[in-house]
């Protein structure tokens, strides 16, 4: 099989090509390696370096056919959508509409996209939602992504190319991009743990704030399953554990796996976070049956690999 995976330079997307590649497939990989680095492209995959949401670069692709676009690649933290808010809506949702546009000519029928759990937004009171709930962006991030699965909607019903539209909740793991500070809740405590340049742990916001964090091989499995099982096909799914995780939590379990005495010190929240979220997984786990990996063994990895670095 031959299939398209964009962001193929970074985190989630990386790890999925990685995957699809093991297992036998083409895979041909765009990315502008604007938060994605080289390194990451695994051997063997086509790489086109630059930004999909450019014609010039999709007319790369030649007209090929893919048997699956995985559209992976995008602007990922609700921070920098109000700091470059056009960058953000080119990335994550005009880039949906070409792709959606190049499926449509060239006869690919499958369009699996990252989507995320910030569309939901918050009222508040929910802390707890499933795909019926009502969507409430609070980022211009969310907004876009929100864009792209309606966009889908549409490509579905007027020219039947089949999505899956997966609101990943807080990936973390092996591979993740250490350097980015604005994007990745664990990612971000780690590094400030781990690097000594930093004196203190920063965190921005409430220490009680919680979320849903879903280890990357899960995620991975998930996705590329998402591709071939039908019982995906034009869903939008949850991609959490529906295991709600404090910040605290977070903290107090570093702390006891790197035996850091670091001081934390708490500052005033990024605009259009939120409070707490996490997911009702049961139509997830309707359709896909394996154990997903629980947080305290998942940090273990990602700290053991930190360590080996
Ligand atoms: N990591 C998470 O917790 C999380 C949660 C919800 C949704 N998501 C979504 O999953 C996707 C992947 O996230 P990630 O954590 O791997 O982020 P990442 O930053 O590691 O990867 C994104 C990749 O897309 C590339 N990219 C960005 N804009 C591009 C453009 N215009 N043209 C070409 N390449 C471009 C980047 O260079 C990078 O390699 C994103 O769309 C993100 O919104 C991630």
């Amino acid at each position: 099989m031959t299939y398209l995976v964009t962001g193929g330079a970074g985190f989630i997307g990386s790890s999925v090509a990685r995957r699809l590649i093991a297992d036998g497939n083409i895979v041909y990989i765009i990315d502008n390696l604007k938060t994605g680095y080289l390194d990451n492209i695994p051997e063997g995959a086509v790489f086109i370096n630059g930004d999909f949401s450019q014609d010039e670069v999709i007319d790369r692709l030649e007209g090929r056919r893919f048997d699956a676009i995985f559209h992976i690649g995008g602007q990922s933290s609700g921070e920098i959508s109000f700091e470059e808010p056009e960058y953000d809506l080119n990335t994550n949702t005009l880039s949906t509409l070409k792709l959606l546009k190049y499926c449509v000519k060239r006869g690919c029928n499958r369009f699996i996209y990252a989507s995320t759990m910030s569309v939901y937004g918050e009222d508040g009171v929910k802390e707890q939602f499933s795909e019926d709930d009502a969507t409430n962006p609070k980022s211009f991030y969310a907004v876009g992504k929100l864009a792209s699965e309606k966009y889908m909607d549409i490509f579905h019903r007027e020219f039947g190319i089949d999505f899956v539209s997966l609101r990943y909740f807080n990936v973390y793991g092996v591979g993740q991009n250490l350097e980015n500070l604005k994007q990745g809740m664990v990612s971000i405590y780690l590094k400030q743990f781990f690097d000594k340049s930093f004196k203190k742990v920063e965190v921005k916001g409430s220490l009680d704030r919680f979320r849903d964090l879903i280890y990357i091989d899960d995620v991975t499995d998930i996705t590329i399953t998402s591709a071939h099982n039908s019982r995906f096909n034009n869903q939008i799914i949850n991609i959490g554990t529906g295991v709600k995780t404090t910040v605290r939590e977070i903290l107090d379990l570093i702390k006891l796996y790197t035996d850091s005495k670091k001081e934390i010190i708490v500052t005033s929240g990024t605009k259009g976070d939120q409070f707490g979220i996490y997911a009702n997984n049961s139509k997830l786990k309707s359709i896909y049956k394996k154990e997903l990996t629980p947080f305290n063994i998942g940090l273990k990895k990602m700290i053991d690999w930190i360590e080996e670095k």
